[in-house]
């Protein structure tokens, strides 16, 4: 087996965004594209000489090829051992345990998450801590400067690694050891919750239907929730992760999951319903006739949480990114609990996780988790519903509807404006960015701004600053609005647009939500001018 010194340049545009360097797959498929990022995250780690690293993704298209590249370069450059998924999957959440769980100096996650995947979609990797968690802002500068100095690349030639048969191996003379990607996050799951509650549960009837939208979770449910709890044969979905997700956007909202919640509004439909993302760290959950909005779940599952074993002494603090709705902050200021807004990004939480401030954190995004790992997760949060729901024995609607009466509501919506012109889109906030200080006061579709501003963080654990991180401008009486541009998408611009107003009278909590929010919406667009830059009437997608 020879090692090879490859000689290559630097290519642009290899910046981590939100989550990792995520592309069109044939560029990732270029030659030297891949070999040069990893290589550069190998440099911006300080070398991966003697180190363990874990290896795993959401199976899409690429994913084995690529999994066989960084393998070979690992090896060629000194790791010790990479601790690979069968067949070189692993979901986000499982391979944040893994890398936690073995104390390993960190892994890679391929994955572009819930963009589509094949050869004319996207492809991704991210680098991940010791701690499990995403790479750090500091960590991808640094892996990011490397990209651009980059002149040669170590790799092994040598012939594919098996990674279908499981147990330990050798590339040269790296160890490569292959695990069921099941089994530890099984076992963690197992350590949370009430296994016994949720089986009885299901015993009992309790129907559900959990698409897993062709993806990484396809082979978690079908093990724990059918093979461990007992739920009938079926009530997993598009269990078998295919290479382009069976053509579809894996990605669990109402758009791109509409079968679900088509299901889930019939008369006979299921309990429950839930799906997760292409790498299994979203989720999305359903009740029979009633979506739950994400930011009403991180809510609902902050006030609840002590139902479940893993979390029977209470929470140290929750978390929320900026854009997601403040109903959790009700629950945590009539719970005593701290609460924390940061910027767009798991990785935000990392800190505050390890820093035991905060054990429950989630996102508008569809995203929510605690500090049982350092990646939000689907199944995860699917579970810790499944134990509210066998422990208080109430449906979804009412779960939501007691939920409400308590706290009272946020009415929460995102609109959604996909593929804008990059300038436009910057144009946008900018002028908005002009305008910040002479909004208070001003009026727009009947409501008065009270305040505006863009959003920066300091770090309260590292002090480390995130500015330029969205603009908010909120209203008298409590309603928001924020303006955000995407940091995940791979063409054009995606503009965000988060509408939330409070809600407290309980006659109004069967409202529509975009009828609740039509003021908002109407103001939000006065604000930014949304259609004038743009050149849309509407957004593309209402989650
Ligand atoms: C990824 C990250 C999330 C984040 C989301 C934001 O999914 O893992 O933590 O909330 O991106 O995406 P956006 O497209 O709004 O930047
Ligand atoms: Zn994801």
């Amino acid at each position: 087996m020879e090692r090879l010194t490859v000689k290559t340049r630097p290519i642009e545009g290899q910046k981590p965004g939100t989550s990792g360097l995520r592309k069109k797959t044939h560029t990732f498929m270029e030659p030297h594209y891949l070999e040069n990022f990893v290589q550069s995250i190998w440099t911006g780690i300080g070398g991966v000489e003697g180190k363990t690293l874990v290896l795993g993704g959401d199976g899409r298209y690429f994913n084995d090829r690529a999994a066989q590249v960084i393998l070979r370069m690992a090896a060629a450059s000194g790791a010790k051992k990479v601790i690979v998924g069968q067949g070189a999957l692993l979901s986000t959440p499982a391979a944040s345990n893994l890398i936690r769980k073995r104390q390993t100096d960190g892994g890679i996650i391929m994955s572009a998450s819930h963009n589509p995947g094949g050869p004319e979609e996207d492809f991704g990797v991210k680098f991940n801590t010791p701690n499990g968690g995403p790479a750090p802002e500091e960590v991808t500068n640094r892996i990011f400067e490397a990209t651009k100095t980059i002149e040669t690349y170590e790799i092994l030639e040598a012939h594919d690694v098996d990674l279908a048969i499981l147990g330990n191996k050798t590339l040269g003379d790296m160890e490569v050891e292959v695990v069921d990607p099941v089994a530890d996050y099984a076992e963690l799951m197992r350590s949370l919750f009430d296994f016994d509650a949720i089986a009885k549960l299901f015993a009992s009837g309790f129907t559900m239907r959990f698409d897993a939208m062709h993806a990484i979770t396809g082979p978690y449910a079908c093990a724990i929730l059918e093979g461990t709890l007992g739920a009938p044969g079926g009530t997993v979905v598009n269990s078998v992760p295919s290479p382009n997700f069976g053509g579809g956007h894996p990605d669990p909202n109402p758009i791109w999951a509409k079968g679900l919640v088509d299901l889930m509004m019939e008369p006979e439909a299921p309990d429950f319903g839930a799906a997760s993302d292409g790498d299994g760290d979203r989720n999305m959950i359903l009740g029979r006739g009633i979506y739950v909005t994400p930011s009403d779940s991180l809510a609902v599952l902050a006030a609840n949480a002590h139902l479940a074993p893993g979390y029977k002494d209470g929470l140290k603090g929750v978390a929320r990114s900026m854009p997601t709705s403040r109903a959790v902050d009700r629950v945590a200021s009539k719970m005593g609990l701290d609460c924390y807004e940061t910027p767009t990004g798991w990785k935000f939480f990392g800190n505050l996780l390890d820093a035991g401030r905060a054990t429950l954190c989630g996102e508008e995004s569809a995203g929510t988790g605690s500090d049982h790992v350092r990646e939000k997760d689907g199944l995860w949060a699917v579970l810790l519903w499944l134990n509210i729901l066998a422990a208080t024995g109430k449906s979804v609607q009412q779960i939501m509807h007691d939920h409400w009466e308590s706290f009272g509501r946020n009415v929460y919506s995102r609109h959604d404006y996909e593929g804008v012109d990059a300038d436009r889109a910057a144009a946008l906030m900018e002028t908005l960015r002009t305008r910040l200080d002479t909004l208070p006061g001003q009026s727009f579709a009947g409501r008065t701004v009270e305040a505006a501003d863009e959003f920066s963080y300091e770090d309260p654990v590292d002090g480390s600053r995130a500015s330029g991180q969205g603009i908010r401008v909120m209203f008298e009486g409590g309603g928001r609005v924020v303006f955000r541009l995407s940091g995940t998408g791979t063409v054009g611009a995606t503009l965000r647009v988060y509408l939330e107003d409070e809600m407290d009278d309980p006659a109004r909590f069967g409202e529509d939500t975009q009828k609740a929010l039509s003021d908002i919406a109407v103001a939000a667009d006065e604000i930014a001018g949304i259609r004038e830059h743009t050149g849309r009437d509407a957004p593309d997608v209402r989650t």
